[in-house]
């Protein structure tokens, strides 16, 4: 019997036991870590960096767009895109870019490709987001992506493609961007 008491006693200790330092552990809010991992105090609100935002061709005029292309090329635009697209079967443009992640180590993706290219051609300097792209196909080597390889993309497009087929691929490169 007293055996059996002082198990009890024990139980009801150690319960006790935990009940106190569950009781004194330390708020996890108190040492809540903020996604840029800046420790803050309780009370404090965390106001997330301002993300830089990304540039969108919707917010240029047709004039920025297309400034620095050949006049010959703007005469031409807008092309038929649909027909751009088709382009990019017989030209492989689509044997190494993709519009979805499919492929992304070979050739940089398509996926809103035109807001890609305002801001590639505002950090080279350039005229505008159709020149970049214009550029990108008929002289690949001018200006490589980030962490791709040059020589890769085939420098024969300037002479393959006429002016009408690159009128067409731009209408639709510049179609593909944000919702
Ligand atoms: C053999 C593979 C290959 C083929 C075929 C190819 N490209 Fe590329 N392309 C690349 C690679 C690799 C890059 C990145 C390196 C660079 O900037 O040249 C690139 C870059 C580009 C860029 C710049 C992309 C960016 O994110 O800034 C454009 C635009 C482009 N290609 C268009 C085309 C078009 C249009 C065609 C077809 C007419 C085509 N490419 C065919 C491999 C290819």
């Amino acid at each position: 019997m007293v055996r059996r008491k002082s198990y009890l006693y024990a139980v009801i200790v150690f319960l006790f036991a935990l009940v106190v330092v569950s009781a004194c552990a330390p708020n996890p809010r108190l040492q809540l870590i903020s996604p840029s991992m800046v420790v803050i105090a309780e009370g404090e609100v965390f106001v997330p960096p301002t993300p830089t935002p990304r540039p969108r061709i919707a917010e240029l005029s047709d004039e920025e767009v297309l400034a620095g292309l050949p006049e010959a090329i703007v005469a031409l635009i807008p092309g038929d895109a649909q027909r751009g697209l088709d382009l990019t079967v017989p030209q492989n443009c689509i044997g190494c870019h993709k519009i979805d992640n499919s492929l992304e180590d070979i050739a940089p993706i398509w996926a809103e490709i035109a807001d890609t290219a305002v801001g590639r051609a505002k950090q080279l300097g350039l005229a505008g987001p159709a020149m970049y792209l214009y550029t990108s196909i008929t002289n690949p080597n001018d200006y490589i992506v980030p962490g791709y390889n040059s020589d890769v993309m085939p420098e024969t497009y300037s002479e393959d493609l006429s002016e009408q087929d690159l009128a067409d691929l731009l209408t639709y490169l510049l179609s593909l961007r944000a919702e």
